[in-house]
């Protein structure tokens, strides 16, 4: 049987309503889920010609996207230099040696080796410590009866942590914070925003210098966590090399950090706007773990990925070339009515949950046990600790960053409710 395959449309033919630029605009960003509903029903695997990549929306395209395609879409050094780009080679450098932009035999060689220095053990020994990280942070806002949960929790909880792991001074964290969140603008964007390329680029090489001299200071005094157990890290006598660790310290790092401050921040809004689920969740506090998973569905911190086709093929009945640019919107696969009952629902009971929020396949998120725990602690100790969340009036303000999308500010109260005092939630 032949399949119907329809021809690629250019701009001027293409639905311009339909392009994922649209995420540019504040208010689309507030929402994206009537476009990505849109995308869904009316064009499944839609040529965004603004974008100039191929973007999937069903659940089922968006598992086979992540499961066949090619991860590695960063661009060489080499390709760079012939693009007149030489001076982001630096960026490149590091990029093609993190595990994210990795086809096999490389990635599953890098992933192997990691997955020794990092195994569900070590990261049961960060639960204490991720429990104390919280206490510590709630512990300064108790007596003032609110909070910016953003500020005062979702950033600090997974930067401090993500310094435990690594093994470097938790003094640190905010330095890591500002270079994460730099170098986030290019895993989690589609838009180029060219004044900003230097800025990334001077992170990258202050990182690479910080990891290079964390690792001088491990061979002289010995801390353990990440930096050491990948320094060390040795399967039939394969070992990272020293550029290699480096990048892929870096990639945990950035990983594990803004998609953590989403998961909390679009959590607690995602609660505040739905009070019965957050009632129920209150009262019946065993419900968490099955919680969590429904917030990483409903919000996913991380909406989209990109991927390359590996080959010429037809996917949803469209013909994609061989290197072309594919966007996998995670967060459209998990509304997808196809796969989720009542999938703008927010359903902390939900079964079968098989979002997508983690990735899938190869390249499933090396550090989702760890965001899991951070999660579902930071939601415990908040209910345990504050009762009658209510969010303060004001507008919402989504983060630029397209992907990695989360809100700048998350003004709760949590004293005592006056009568009828949850107000109005805003976009
Ligand atoms: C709620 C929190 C998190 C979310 C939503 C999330 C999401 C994701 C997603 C969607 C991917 C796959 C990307 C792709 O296929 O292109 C991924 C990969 C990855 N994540 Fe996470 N992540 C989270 C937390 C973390 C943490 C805490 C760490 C660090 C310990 C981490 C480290 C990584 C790494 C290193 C990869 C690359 C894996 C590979 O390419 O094999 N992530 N994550």
């Amino acid at each position: 049987m032949t399949a119907h395959v329809q021809p690629v449309a250019t701009a001027s033919q293409a639905d311009p309503s339909l392009s994922l630029y649209h995420l540019l605009d504040p208010e689309v960003l507030a929402n994206p889920y009537p476009l990505f509903h849109r995308l869904r029903s009316e064009d499944p695997v839609h040529w965004d010609p603004f974008l100039h990549a191929w973007v999937v929306t069903r659940y089922s395209d968006v598992v086979k996207v992540l499961h066949h395609y090619s991860a590695a879409r960063t661009p060489t050094p080499e390709q760079l230099t012939d693009m007149g780009l030489a001076s982001l080679n630096p960026l490149a450098q590091v990029m093609v040696k993190q595990m994210l932009f990795l086809d096999p035999p490389a990635h599953t060689r890098i992933r192997s080796l990691a997955s020794h220095a990092f195994t569900p053990q070590r990261v049961e020994v960060l639960r204490g410590h991720i429990r104390d990280i919280t206490h510590s942070l709630l512990d300064k806002v108790e007596s003032q009866g609110r909070m910016d949960v953003i500020a005062d929790l979702a950033e600090p909880l997974p930067c401090i942590v993500t310094a435990e792991m690594l093994g470097v001074p938790v003094e640190d964290h905010q330095q890591l914070k500002i270079w994460s969140q730099d170098f986030a603008e290019m895993l989690g964007n589609f838009q180029h925003n060219p004044g900003r390329a230097s800025r990334v680029l001077k992170s990258t090489l202050a990182m690479t210098e910080y990891f290079r001299s964390a690792m001088h200071e491990q061979r002289l005094h010995p801390r353990g966590g990440l930096v050491s157990s990948l320094m060390n890290a040795e399967i039939d006598g394969d070992r990272f090399t020293e550029e290699e660790v480096i990048a892929n310290c870096i990639v945990t790092m950035v990983g594990g950090q803004e998609t953590t401050t989403n998961l909390i921040g679009n959590g607690v809004l995602a609660l505040l706007r739905n009070p019965d689920q957050l009632e129920k969740l209150r009262s019946d506090l065993s419900l968490i773990p099955s919680a969590v998973e429904e917030m990483l569905r409903y919000e996913s911190p991380s909406q989209h990925t990109a991927r390359l086709a590996p080959e010429d093929t037809i996917l949803g009945g469209k013909r994609i070339a061989k290197r072309q640019a594919v966007i996998a919107v995670m967060a459209a696969g998990n509304r997808d009515p196809e796969r989720f009952p009542e999938p703008d629902r927010l359903d902390i009971t939900r079964s079968n949950n098989g979002h997508l929020a983690f990735g899938w396949a190869a390249h499933f998120c090396f550090g989702a046990a760890l965001a899991r725990i951070e999660g579902q602690i930071a939601f415990e100790l908040m209910l345990r600790r504050f009762p009658n969340w209510t969010l303060e009036p004001g507008s919402l303000v989504w983060r630029t960053n397209l992907g990695l999308r989360g809100l700048t500010r998350l003004p709760i109260r949590f004293g005592e409710p006056e009568q009828d005092a949850i107000p109005a939630l805003q976009e």
